[in-house]
């Protein structure tokens, strides 16, 4: 079974086809991260009408890696033929394709339209069953996808059941438990913010680029991790996370090295604060959000023992995060390559693959902005 996935939640515009829920055919993403830079987060207007304008050749590209450009047939030489034209030879990716997979829920509400109604229209114009996708619970699916004829990716092995699901990203951090791709339950999540937004606004305030992770990632290879002590939350007896204490206890330390009180305004804190003094915050704050996580993670472990740990979404590129959970866990750690952790098509169409039930109304399917 082949399905043609097509995300839009964020700043990304993905499609891709993936076969059987595990071979990826084909996975095509266009961001438009680079407009939202100076901003310092996703203008989501911008992010709309960006959508707007690659989703279609986004669409046609991933229909193309995977089958090829459509052949042309020309006229004239059908006209010579005994069929006179009537039967055409040509081919059309579109029969290839068995089911279309739509991130429906949560994002942005432009983007997410945008996504939502392109696949509406071509479910009803193509005839094709049409399933509306959860993009969080999508994200650790990205780990099923083991097989693919493109080039670049490095896939891990089939993952074993039962599973812990750790899905860490810039809107959400969830602990999942599985027992199969479809028999899941949500162990905990986060309380307030996102571990991936921490990340963008602890990098804010030190005045390093957007996205965060990677800059606060580069920033943490000069800084020594245990020069400024940060506390961790726990959350008692439960599987939850809290981010937002650590990043105000970030700005804390952050103007105390600058011989500041904590009236001084965050925004001029890039301003007083040396690269060193930046470099110590981002490696002592990574520490700590990495600590937070893999110790509920390692909780998680010992009541339930996994046959393997999934991580999946754009903080689980974090070398950081990975290598602390590795060297911690006692079961095997799999994760997505890169291209597969941050936000992308393919996920979309291998979890409609595992998930589908009851096709949706492609007359009615809506977007849900928030769950
Ligand atoms: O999954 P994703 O692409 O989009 C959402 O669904 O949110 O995740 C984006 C988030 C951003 O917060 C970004 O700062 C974070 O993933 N991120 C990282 C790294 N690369 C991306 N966080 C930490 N370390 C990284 N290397
Ligand atoms: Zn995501």
């Amino acid at each position: 079974m082949k399905i043609l996935g097509i995300e839009s939640s964020a700043d990304e515009t993905g499609a891709a086809v993936v076969e059987d829920g595990q071979r990826m055919l084909s996975n095509v993403v266009s961001s438009s991260l680079d407009l939202h830079t100076a901003f310092g987060g996703i203008v989501p207007e911008i992010a709309a009408r960006s959508h707007i304008e690659s989703i279609i050749p986004v669409i046609d590209q991933a229909l193309a890696d995977a089958f090829g450009r459509q052949k042309t047939v020309d006229s004239r030489q059908h006209a010579q033929s005994t069929d006179y034209g009537l039967r055409s030879t040509q081919f059309d990716p579109w029969d290839q394709i068995d089911a279309i997979a739509v991130t429906n829920r949560p994002g942005l509400i432009g983007s997410l339209l945008v996504g939502v109604l392109t696949a509406r229209t071509l479910a009803i114009t193509k005839d094709k069953p049409l399933y509306g996708i959860n993009h969080v619970l999508a994200h650790t699916l990205a780990n099923f996808i083991t097989d693919t004829p493109l080039p670049g990716y490095q896939l891990g092995p089939k993952p074993q059941f039962p599973a812990l699901g750790l899905i860490v990203s810039g809107g959400h951090t969830q602990l999942m438990l599985y027992k199969s791709p479809k028999d899941y339950k949500i162990l905990g999540q986060t309380k307030d913010d996102a571990v991936g937004e921490a990340f963008d606004k602890v990098a804010k305030l030190l005045g390093l680029p957007y996205p965060g992770g990677p800059s606060i990632a580069q920033a943490a290879l000069q800084g020594n991790p245990t020069s400024v002590k940060l506390p961790k939350a726990k959350l008692e007896n439960s599987y939850d996370f809290s981010f937002s204490g650590l990043k105000t206890a970030v700005l804390r330390a952050a103007q105390q090295m600058a011989g500041k009180d904590f009236t001084f305004p965050s925004t001029e804190l890039p301003g007083v604060l040396t690269d060193g003094q930046k470099a110590d915050l981002a490696a002592s704050f990574q520490k700590t959000a990495v600590a937070t996580l893999v110790e509920t993670v390692v909780a998680a472990e010992t009541e339930f023992k996994p046959k393997n740990v999934l991580l999946a979404g754009g903080v689980a590129s974090n070398q950081a995060l990975r290598e602390g959970l590795r060297s911690t866990l006692k079961t095997p750690l799999l994760y997505p390559d890169i291209k597969l952790c941050t936000d992308n098509a393919a996920m979309i169409a291998a979890a409609a693959y595992y998930w589908q039930q009851t096709a949706d109304n492609p007359y009615k399917l809506s977007v849900i902005p928030s769950l």
